[in-house]
């Protein structure tokens, strides 16, 4: 018997769903095209106003600005014809160093959805798709879905939340942010501890070139070295902090690099332990939150560490219990959770 009542609820909630599955392209036209950033910098215009400042066809515009509207990203005035970029939605779409700066999001969403063929043939084969064979510029859009939160928390929260670690850091240390991806965490943490030296390493050559040119252009490369490596088996010693910014559980082999990043740390050395945050059970994770990492964790953390030696595919969601499980395999004394924002929690294991 179909119950009418909870039948109309759903269908609410998919026009919902389905209206923000057509958001991605909209809004992804928006940036692309400059739209967002004109009516952020000249304010309310008209459809002609702003076909003209933003050099674009002014028919297209019209129909954009319609559905932007009716998405309450712009904000229309029906008396001037006018569509506005209310300052909120300012910090979501145009403001880069806002840690509500959701941009790289909906890149993220694009790269889900291109990388659907590999991943369905991955479920009947069950075997992975590496990391290096993902589709399109998936690296540029985890790059820039995270580099918001560590824009905004890494040095002001988390490092602090370490025991010792910043005044280590102030001294002069030795770092290994492992898994550094396109390195935006190593290039915040480079300048903002000028006389500690930072090395990153990852096993994904083209992300090594990105994070080298992004050092160049952010002035650290004097502090900031980038080398291809794998997490268990990078070169170097004596490290007073390594860090992994939501990388563990994409490594197939996550026990082995916590055994690894052990012995390269000094005895009095520091591992922080970026992760998604979730809960410990499934139930716990049934939320928005846990909803978008695990369609991420779907498309692109399982099959990347399912392609690796081990396997054994933590998932974005892994919780606590499991990385601290996985944490305290590679022979670490202690794992506490340091701090936490509602994206991530930040773990410290000492050895
Ligand atoms: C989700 S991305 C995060 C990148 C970066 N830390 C950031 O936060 O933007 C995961 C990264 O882990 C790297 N990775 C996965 N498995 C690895 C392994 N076994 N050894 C080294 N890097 C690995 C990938 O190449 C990728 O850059």
């Amino acid at each position: 018997m179909i119950d009418e009542g909870k039948l109309n609820i759903f269908i609410g909630q998919m026009l919902g769903d389905l209206g923000g599955a057509s958001s991605v392209a909209m809004v992804r036209l928006g940036g692309s095209l400059g739209l967002y950033e004109t009516l952020h910098a000249k304010g309310p215009m008209t459809c002609a106003q702003l076909a003209k400042a933003a050099k674009v066809h002014e028919r297209y515009l019209r129909e954009w600005l319609s559905h932007q509207a009716a998405s309450n990203y712009l904000a229309y005035d029906a008396k001037t014809d006018t569509f506005s970029l209310p300052p909120e939605q300012a910090m979501v779409f145009v403001n880069q160093e806002s840690p509500v700066y959701m941009m790289g999001g909906f890149d993220l969403m694009t790269a889900l959805l291109d990388n659907q063929p590999k991943v369905q043939a991955a479920f009947k084969s069950g075997q992975g798709v590496a990391w290096g064979d993902q589709t399109g510029c998936m690296f540029c859009a985890v790059a820039r879905f995270f580099r918001p939160g560590y824009q905004n928390f890494l040095v002001q929260q988390w490092l602090p939340a370490l025991d010792g670690v910043v005044e280590k850091l102030e001294r002069g240390a030795k770092v290994a942010d492992v898994g550094c991806g396109h390195g935006w965490s190593t290039v915040l943490m480079a300048k903002a501890f000028p006389k500690s030296t930072f090395i990153g390493y990852d096993f994904h050559p083209s992300s090594i070139e990105d994070a080298r040119a992004h050092a160049k252009e952010h002035g650290v490369s004097a502090n900031t070295r980038f080398e291809v490596g794998l997490a268990k088996d990078y070169p170097g010693k004596d490290f007073d902090l390594v860090t992994c910014f939501d990388c563990l559980h994409d490594m197939g082999d996550p026990a082995g690099a916590s055994g690894h990043i052990r012995q390269s740390l000094k005895p009095d050395g520091s591992w922080m332990i970026v992760e998604p945050m979730a809960g410990d059970t499934l139930e716990q994770n049934l939320n928005p939150v846990g909803r978008l990492y695990y369609a991420g964790s779907t498309m692109i953390c399982l099959p990347t560490s399912l392609a690796q030696e081990v396997g054994a595919g933590l998932g974005a969601q892994a919780g606590e219990k499991r990385l601290r499980e996985t944490i305290m395999s590679g022979g670490f004394r202690s794992v506490r959770r340091a701090t936490e924002t509602p994206f991530n929690m930040i773990l410290e294991a000492r050895p």
